[in-house]
């Protein structure tokens, strides 16, 4: 079992627990890893859009920041909420 499923499955992320999976985010038949199926935030907007609340999501923020600088950080998949590393 690799990092980032352990991470997905018991770093408290929902993600693993609503059904997505590694292929939600990642294309094994797209070269270069991390092999994203989309780029930025546009990856997380697939599923994400239109349902995210509060200033920290506002459309200034989201156009200077990236999900993953907030949610992912040191590249870690645990997709920890606010504060929480
Ligand atoms: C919700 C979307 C999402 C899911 C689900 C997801 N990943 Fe990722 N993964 C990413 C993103 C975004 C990055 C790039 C992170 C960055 O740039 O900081 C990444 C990066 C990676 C990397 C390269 C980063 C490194 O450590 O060098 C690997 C390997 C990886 N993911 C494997 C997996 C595996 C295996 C799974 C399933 C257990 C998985 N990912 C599930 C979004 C996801
Ligand atoms: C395939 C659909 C899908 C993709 C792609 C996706 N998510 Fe999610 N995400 C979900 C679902 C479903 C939930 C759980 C239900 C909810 O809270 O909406 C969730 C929950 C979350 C949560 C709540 C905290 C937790 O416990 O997991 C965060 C934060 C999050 N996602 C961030 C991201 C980020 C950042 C990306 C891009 C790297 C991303 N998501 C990509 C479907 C997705
Ligand atoms: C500036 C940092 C930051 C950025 C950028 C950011 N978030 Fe968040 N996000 C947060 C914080 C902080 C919370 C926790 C809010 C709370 O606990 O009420 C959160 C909560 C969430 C949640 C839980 C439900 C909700 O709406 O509160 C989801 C899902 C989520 N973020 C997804 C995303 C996605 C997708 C992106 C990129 C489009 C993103 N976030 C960009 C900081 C950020």
């Amino acid at each position: 079992m690799n990092s980032q499923y352990n991470e997905l499955r018991f770093g408290g992320s929902k993600h693993l627990d609503s059904g997505v999976v590694c292929t939600s985010c990642h294309d094994p038949h797209r070269g270069q890893a991390p092999s994203l199926r989309q780029q930025g935030n546009a990856l997380c907007l697939q599923c994400h859009a239109g349902k995210l609340t509060g200033p920290q999501h506002g459309d200034e923020v989201l156009k200077a920041a990236n999900c993953t600088s907030c949610h992912m950080q040191n590249g870690r998949h645990v997709f920890a909420m606010g504060g929480k590393t």
